[in-house]
């Protein structure tokens, strides 16, 4: 989700509770914005239970480590982690004191049992489908003092079973989830076997969250999913609708000024929703499309299910759509199979498109996906040879279209304070994060920013923008 994976963020859960919690909550996530998402669930779903969030690690009644499973070492990263905890469990205990410690996440989901056998210290291994059962995991755990597991999938969805969505006080960005799950089974991924089948949320369900999120000063919600373009979920009035009729559904909500979803599949691209990028001026002219190859070989082996002149297609129709559209990918490189003749067809699409942003991978196997046994895996010198090529084409993409924002008047939302004193930070339509001089009053409101210089990652920019200044004097 999401974009997948990448920020590998420690986040305290929202700010729910009450200034001095009874008992101290800590979560750690690892993985893509669902996992963000879940954690800051699974702090609503102890909120009743009096825990709020802790001041640090040490300081935590409960610390939940919320684990994503799809890179290499997964494992033995979350084994490592555990020992560090075990430690603090164990002064803890020395003090007379009590830490309980769960494992949530992909790794529970696909490992519990293994967790369990070589961490038995672990109180609680949870799924991600099954956090709204917490409380009582909590209560078993304490009164029974053994370990509790919970990793099937149960049949209620917890999405029926969480408080109201909270966010912290001022919070200006936020993630809903609609969807979750994976019937596309490619070739390398474990995301279907540790979500499971794909879910739609009701319409009704996602509205009444998104005007809970509003209400709490939210301005931008990103809509997640693992295919969250596969969403299809039960209108209000019966029926059901598609993402585009639930996003159209969305920018009515007053208050709502940016919409964005993420991450998608280029087989659910339909054309309605491309169609809504021209005509929803809330739809942020940014997408995450991941394509993870260039090469229609690769594309066939990887069981995408599209080839390279269907994303291309795509890209062309959502530019014809929304002219001002940047792109994101994810890319694979070095699946079972591919040639140096298939990567350099990587290459030559990315050079037609054009990416703002991309995240790239060097294929690892994932233990039971398909790829994983296939016999020609691509040795470890070529694949990191065709990461490194990779990635300076796509950073040298990434600099050319910040650099191009430069002398550009862009709406920007403001987020929050700047790293430096007298610094607000927000975000451009295409989550490029933009550094200005500015009062913190305008943390909330969308303002039009003259991007006056570009890094790597971020731009710099100047208010009022020029001229706004001129209509001022
Ligand atoms: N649902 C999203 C992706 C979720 S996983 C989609 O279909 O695009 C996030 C990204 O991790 C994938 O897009 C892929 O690029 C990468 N990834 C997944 N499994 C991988 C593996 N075994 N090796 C390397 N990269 C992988
Ligand atoms: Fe994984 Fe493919 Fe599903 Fe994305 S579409 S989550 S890469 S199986
Ligand atoms: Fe997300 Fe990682 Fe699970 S990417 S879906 S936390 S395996």
């Amino acid at each position: 989700m999401t974009v997948p994976t990448r920020p590998a963020a420690e986040t305290a859960p929202a700010e729910t509770a009450p200034a001095a919690p009874r008992r101290r909550l800590h979560v750690i996530t690892w993985g893509c914005q669902m996992n963000v998402y879940d954690s800051t669930r699974m702090g609503d779903v102890l909120a009743p239970l009096g825990y709020g969030p802790a001041a640090s690690l040490e300081d935590a009644d409960m610390v939940i480590l919320n684990t994503c499973h799809i890179r290499e070492h997964a494992t033995e990263k979350l084994f490592s982690e555990l020992g560090r905890l075990r430690r603090l469990k164990d002064a803890r205990r020395a003090g007379g004191g009590r830490m309980l410690l769960a494992v949530a996440g992909c790794v529970a989901q696909a490992e519990g049992a293994e967790i369990l056998r070589r961490a038995p210290y672990v109180d609680i291994v949870l799924g991600p489908q099954t956090y709204h059962r917490l409380p009582e995991m909590i209560a078993e755990a304490e009164q029974a003092g053994r370990a509790v597991i919970a990793t099937d999938f149960p049949p209620e969805s917890k999405f029926d079973h969480l408080p109201e969505a909270a966010l912290p006080a001022g919070g200006v960005t936020a993630f809903l989830a609609i969807q979750e799950g994976c019937d596309k089974f490619c070739s390398f991924c474990v995301v279907p076997y540790t979500r499971g089948v794909e879910a739609s949320r009701p319409a009704a369900a996602v509205l009444a969250e998104a005007r809970a999120l509003v209400a709490r000063g939210a301005r931008e919600i990103t809509l997640l999913g693992q295919n969250v373009n596969a969403w299809h979920g039960a209108a209000p009035a019966g029926g059901e609708w598609t993402l585009a009729r639930l996003l159209y559904a969305l920018a009515e909500i007053p208050g709502l000024t940016r919409l964005r979803y993420t991450t998608s599949h280029p087989r659910d691209m339909d054309d309605d929703l491309i169609a809504a990028h021209g005509a929803l001026p809330a739809l942020m002219p940014f997408l995450h499309l991941p394509v993870q190859s260039g090469s229609d070989r690769i594309l066939a082996a990887m069981n995408r299910r599209h080839d390279a002149a269907a994303y291309l297609g795509i890209v062309e129709r959502l530019r014809r759509a929304r002219p001002d559209i940047a792109l994101s990918s994810d890319f694979i490189v070095g699946h079972p199979g591919e040639t140096a003749a298939d990567f350099a067809a990587t290459l030559a699409l990315v050079r037609e498109v054009g990416f703002a942003q991309a995240y790239s991978f060097k294929y690892s196997p994932r233990p039971g996906t398909p790829a994983a046994s296939a016999a020609d895996q691509v040795p470890e010198p070529e694949k990191e040879a065709r990461l490194a090529a990779l990635q300076d084409l796509l950073a040298a993409q990434q600099h050319a279209f910040n650099q191009s924002q430069v002398g550009r008047r862009l709406p920007v939302l403001i987020t929050g304070r700047g790293r430096h004193a007298g610094q607000i930070a927000g975000r451009s339509p295409y989550l490029q994060a933009v550094h200005l001089a500015a009062p913190e009053t305008l943390i909330g409101r969308e303002i039009t920013v003259t991007i006056v210089a570009a890094g790597p990652r971020s731009l710099a920019g100047a208010w009022p923008a020029e001229d706004e200044e001129h209509a001022a004097a």
